[in-house]
Order: C-alpha cells, then sequence, then structure tokens
C-alpha cells in the first residue's frame, strides 16, 4: 500500500512538472501481469567472514548480499519496485540490459533520484538472454562498495544443457580485524591508483573456501564482478572452462589463451565446467591477476560420489545469439577517445567545469581523470558525441594512463574489434571492456538506441573522480 501511494504521489508530481526530462510518464503496458520483483535498499549485515568473526554492517538490497537473484524470461517485460530505506539518495541501474533510457537509473540524467523513504518502479524490456547484474548509480563508489548490488539473469527460451547453473557473485572488500568495512571510501589514493582495492574477495557473500561438485557434471558458471576496482584473473588450471558468453552475450565456445580468466569491475563470463576428474580429488582456482600477488581463490573439491556419467556430454554448449544489430564496419563513423589521467601520467590538466585546470587543482577537488581531456563532474553534462539513431560507429579508445580501466557503454553492446591493432579472436559482444595502461582497443556498434548513456569507467573511483562521458543518440 505504501508504495502505491508514493507511486501516486510521484506521478501526479510528474504532470505538475511535464517538461523535466526525467518525469516522462512511465508506460503502464502489461503491469498487472508481468513478473512484479521488489527491491528493498537497506542496512543490514552478512557473515561475509564466517565465525568467529563478527557480522559485518552492509548496505544492501533485501537484507542480504548480493541482493536476491532476478530470474526472468527473454522478452519479459519486467517491473522492479524500488524501496530506498537508506539514509542517503539512491537509483538502480540493470547493467548491460539494453533497457529504454527512461529506464536505466542514472541520477538526474534518466530520473530524479529516489529519496529516502521513497519508491520508484522500473519497467524493463529484457531483449537480450544472458547474464546481467544491478547496482545504485549514485555515489555508486560507495554503495556499490557497501554491498548494494544482486545478480539479474535472464534465461534463455531455449538453455543449454547442464546439470546446474550456478552464479557467482564475486565482490572485494576492505575489512579491518574486526570485519567492519573500512570508511575510507573515496581515499585520494583510491582515486589517483587503481581504486579501491580491498582485502576480502566473497562469493555470493561469504569467503569460499571449497566448491563441492560431482565427477561428469556439467555446470553453468556465471561469473559476476561486483567489485569496486579488484581485477580477477580465475586460472581453472587442470579444468579448462569454455567460455560461452561474455558481458551476458553469446560468444563462440572457446577456453582461453594461457588459461586465465580476466574479470574487471563490471563485467559478466559465463562458463562451461565439465567435471572430469575422479571422486575425491581436489583442485584449487587460482587469481592470478596482480602478478606477485596470486592467491587462492577456490577449491573444486569432487565429492566421493559415483561419477555422473562416464564422459561429458556431447550436447552443444552454444548459446543462441541474441538480435543485437551488426554494426557496418565499411560505414562506420570512426572517432578517437583518449582516457587520461591518474598517477605516473602524461596528463598535464583537463577541462572541468568548462575551465582549464592544472592536474594538481583538479586533484584538489578529487578529480583524476578526463575523456579527451574532459573531467567530468556528476552525470549531466554536455553530450562528448551525438550519435546518429541507427548509424554504425567505430571508436577507437586509447588508454593513455599507468592503469587499467574496464571502460562501459550504457544501453548497447558493441564488438571488440581488435587490440592494438590486431584483430580480437571472435570479436565478441560486450558492454564493458577491460583496456591495459597503454592499449589501444577499437569497438563497433550500431548507435540503435536512442536517449542520453553514459559512457565510463566501472572502477567506481576512475568514475567518480572525472571518468565518465555522455553519448547522445538522436
Ligand atoms: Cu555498472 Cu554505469 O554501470
Ligand atoms: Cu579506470
Amino acid at each position: 500500500m505504501v508504495s502505491m501511494l508514493t507511486r501516486r504521489t510521484f506521478l501526479s508530481a510528474a504532470t505538475a512538472t511535464a517538461l523535466v526530462p526525467w518525469l516522462k510518464p512511465t508506460p503502464l503496458l502489461a503491469a498487472a501481469t508481468a513478473p512484479h520483483h521488489q527491491l528493498n535498499a537497506m542496512a543490514g549485515d552478512a557473515l561475509l567472514v564466517g565465525d568467529p568473526h563478527p557480522r559485518t554492517l552492509v548496505w544492501c538490497f533485501n537484507g542480504k548480499v548480493p541482493g536476491p537473484e532476478i530470474r526472468v524470461r527473454q522478452h519479459d517485460q519486467v517491473k522492479i519496485t524500488v524501496s530506498n530505506q537508506l539514509n542517503e539518495e539512491t537509483t538502480v541501474h540493470w547493467h548491460g540490459i539494453r533497457v529504454a533510457n527512461a529506464m536505466d537509473g542514472v541520477p538526474h540524467l534518466t530520473q530524479k533520484p529516489i529519496a529516502p523513504g521513497e519508491t520508484f518502479e522500473y519497467l524493463i524490456d529484457v531483449p537480450d538472454a544472458g547474464t546481467f547484474w544491478y547496482h545504485p548509480h549514485q555515489r555508486s563508489f560507495e554503495q556499490v562498495g557497501r554491498g548494494l548490488y544482486g545478480a539479474l539473469i535472464v534465461e534463455e527460451q531455449q538453455p543449454i544443457q547442464v546439470d546446474r547453473d550456478i552464479t557467482w557473485v564475486i565482490d572485494d572488500w576492505r575489512l579491518s580485524a574486526d570485519a567492519s568495512i573500512v570508511d575510507d571510501f573515496g581515499h585520494p589514493m583510491h582515486l589517483s591508483h587503481g581504486g579501491r582495492i580491498g582485502n576480502t574477495v566473497t562469493v555470493n557473500g561469504q569467503i569460499i573456501t571449497d566448491f563441492p561438485v560431482r565427477a561428469g557434471e556439467r555446470i553453468r558458471l556465471r561469473l559476476i564482478n561486483a567489485a569496486n576496482a579488484r581485477i580477477f584473473g580465475l586460472e581453472f588450471r587442470e579444468h579448462q572452462p569454455h567460455v560461452i558468453a561474455i558481458d551476458g552475450q553469446p560468444v563462440t565456445p572457446h577456453t582461453v589463451d594461457g588459461d586465465r580468466i580476466d574479470l574487471a569491475p563490471g563485467m559478466r563470463i559465463d562458463l562451461v565446467l565439465d567435471c572430469t576428474a575422479k571422486p575425491g580429488q581436489r583442485f584449487s582456482v587460482i587469481d592470478s591477476y596482480y602478478s606477485n600477488l596470486a592467491y587462492q581463490f577456490a577449491d573444486l573439491v569432487y565429492r566421493d560420489e559415483a561419477p555422473l556419467r562416464e564422459k561429458p556430454l556431447e550436447s552443444s554448449i552454444e548459446l543462441p545469439a541474441n538480435a543485437l544489430a551488426e554494426p557496418d564496419l565499411e560505414n562506420a563513423e570512426p572517432y578517437e577517445i583518449t582516457l587520461g589521467g591518474g598517477v605516473h601520467g602524461n596528463m598535464q590538466g583537463a577541462s572541468f567545469n568548462g575551465e582549464w585546470a592544472d592536474i594538481r587543482t583538479l586533484a584538489r577537488q578529487g578529480k583524476m581523470w578526463a575523456i579527451n581531456g574532459i573531467v567530468a563532474s556528476g552525470h549531466v553534462m554536455e553530450p562528448l558525441l551525438t550519435l546518429q539513431r541507427g548509424r554504425s560507429y567505430r571508436f577507437s579508445l586509447i588508454n593513455d594512463s599507468a592503469w587499467p580501466h574496464p571502460m562501459h557503454i550504457h544501453g548497447h553492446s558493441f564488438r571488440v574489434l581488435m587490440r592494438d591493432g590486431k584483430p580480437v579472436k571472435h570479436q565478441p559482444w560486450q558492454d564493458t571492456v577491460l583496456m591495459a595502461p597503454g592499449e589501444r582497443v577499437d569497438i563497433a556498434f550500431v548507435a540503435d538506441n536512442p536517449g542520453d548513456w553514459m559512457f565510463h569507467c566501472h572502477i567506481l573511483e576512475h568514475q567518480m573522480s572525472g571518468m565518465m562521458a555522455l553519448l547522445r543518440v538522436i
């Protein structure tokens, strides 16, 4: 009842100020039959580290970290009511879902932020099957960092055959010895370096040690990196899982060169893991992304149980493609987009609020990063580029900095064409692409979703300190 009341109040406010862009009336199509979910953004506690350590005070959805896994069918229209029980404004962004702009959850740009005590109804169409996730876009570096996120799984109409379909929402926390969250969000050191790297890695809200499996089974493992800054590089060693989707979008099933699966903040990777070893065996999964800091991420522990089958399943693991518009590379309009800033970089200064400022002046205002020489402040800004709806674009993204950046575009998926001039195998569709320091990455897409879309680094401290731009599709 409370949410109905708030909804009505909201709608009448909308009619009163019809010119404010975020108050465009929401179409109420099929609302009665649409699958309906409720997310309460709230304070809570979670047993992240486990006994004998105390529980950790977190911010989370519905009292749990991660928030509920929302599972819907492809092409559903989903209604998600978000109620804000925090002491500050929030929004929810449906990362990777090609939503209508008004449902994208970007504060002040696509909607008014949800005030404490208020609710907002998101009505989203889910055009693509795959692994997605949701998180606030308001002060994300702290809200996501304290535990506000969850998985959003869009099931294929015809899923592939697996024995278990498992989601690993992976996070990295900065905890003190008493398991409480270190309250240093937005520390200048995190902004200017690689973001807020923590000291405790959790899978689905808990430190994991053993992951029990059964010999012979086939698992679909959906990896989601919900960390502010930590990049994971998982090695399954004796196992050779196949990558079947990246950022929700199917890719030709393949094993990974060098066997390390890199998963940057914001990214998702779907694996098919055939458990081909014997009952009683144990294998470590190693995270070796930061080369001298490799650690045991988890162990695959084969239960002492007769194998489910003698030979791995032979059925296809290739997912049906989603209906994405193929960019016309011959006629794609090219742009170069340069990312600069941070310590050990070349950037001397940049434009901030319309004026050029040197890097020290920027740093004093908590700004460290720029896209094409422009530092973002907040989400509302002049577009970096105005794109014509239906046209193909090719961006050469140039990482002119000493740090990696996972660059994310809202409302669209893009093909990753080349890295440093060399064609990328399978040219995967992604919505977040990890760029190494100094690397140049070519991507292409059709600007087919009208609206104002954020383009930003998913290291949330980089995003808040200026590494964000706006792409307008008209
Ligand atoms: Cu996952 Cu703009 O965000
Ligand atoms: Cu970055």
